[in-house]
């Protein structure tokens, strides 16, 4: 998650690095503008390291979106779907009745940020990772000809932006919508712009769309079991008939729902990190497209289209 990596031992060459750049600060978090895109500060180190050091395997399959955009959701479906030999969606042992979905796998940029990367060669192939660093950040990920997999989710991004505020009002009451709003249209929410997040996504996923995957929150609240399908497929485990009529399609998509996920213990208590008092709860809100309503004025709206239409122009994505 965006605030669960804070760095352990920043070095002094690294203080020197980051304090040089451009800085906003959104809720108490600062973010640094590091080749054109605004990283919490304590993760400048980890995408620099992250450009240089990280090598993925074939096999890899990397989770990546903006913070609000179904992130939870998706790393929940993608664990359940790779996992699902030795823990079949009704399993009474399963890790999602267990653990917060996020505790499931590796957080890339957390463990760059930390210095425990190596714990990354230590994994089992194939390795399930999640990440919001724009793709920029991790070129090695998709290289022509090479890399490994990745599943981009994005959002309607006045539907993220209502996510983001009600997230970071958890931990900071006083923040107004407004503020999070102006920022978002700025591009200056964590790992934003948004618009350059989905596009380096988007791109490489017209040019290689067997590398990149791009799926959409709202296509997956309206078809979860097709979309899931295809996730399988991408990642090279589709479902066989005898799943199919097994019912493991709709047990992983009920497994994951917002309901489910909300329902369970680890889901209900605790922090995504237990110095940033981000309650797990606040990751399962209302899960639903179009929300946007009830928090902005037409001219809101308009504003915020207004900048999605310009950025993504000619990008054949919209909203
Ligand atoms: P809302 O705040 O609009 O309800 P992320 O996981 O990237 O932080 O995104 C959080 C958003 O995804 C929240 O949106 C949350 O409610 C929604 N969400 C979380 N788990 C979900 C699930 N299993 N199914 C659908 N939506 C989910």
């Amino acid at each position: 998650d965006m605030v669960t990596a804070l760095p352990e031992r920043p070095s002094e060459e690294h203080v020197g690095l980051v304090s040089a750049l451009p800085c906003c600060t959104v809720a108490d978090m600062k973010l640094r503008c590091y080749q054109g895109f605004w990283l919490p500060e304590g993760l400048v180190p980890a995408a620099a390291a992250l450009q240089r050091r990280f090598e993925p395997r074939p096999s890899d399959v990397i989770v990546a979106s903006l913070p609000k955009c179904g992130t939870t959701w998706l790393v929940a479906l993608a664990f359940a779907t790779l996992a699902r030999r030795a823990y079949p969606p009704g399993a009474a042992d399963h890790p999602l009745r267990r653990l917060n979905p996020h505790q499931c796998l590796p957080f890339l940029e957390g463990l760059f940020a930390g210095g425990r990367e190596g714990k990354l060669d230590a994994l089992p192939s194939p390795r399930l990772m999640n990440t919001h660093m724009p793709l920029a950040m991790i070129p090695g990920a998709v290289p022509a000809g090479g890399g490994c997999k990745v599943v981009y989710i994005c959002r309607e991004p006045k539907d993220m932006v209502v996510s983001l505020w009600h997230y970071l009002r958890r931990v900071h009451p006083d923040l107004e919508f407004s503020e999070v709003f102006d920022m978002a249209c700025d591009g200056t929410t964590p790992y934003g712009p948004f618009w350059d997040h989905f596009l380096g996504y988007w791109r490489a996923s017209a040019a290689r769309p067997e590398s990149v995957l791009f799926l959409r929150y709202e296509e997956l609240l309206r078809d979860p079991a097709g979309n899931l399908r295809r996730l399988a497929r991408f990642v090279g485990l589709p479902f066989s008939a005898a799943e199919e009529e097994g019912g493991v399609v709709g047990g992983i998509v009920e497994l994951c729902s917002l309901d489910s996920l909300r329902g369970m213990e680890a889901n209900k208590a605790g922090y995504m990190d237990p110095r940033v008092k981000f309650p797990r709860e606040a990751l399962f809100r209302k899960g639903v497209a179009g929300g946007w309503k009830s928090h902005m004025t037409p001219e809101m709206a308009r504003r915020m289209d207004g900048v999605a239409a310009d950025k993504l122009r000619a990008t054949g994505l919209a909203f």
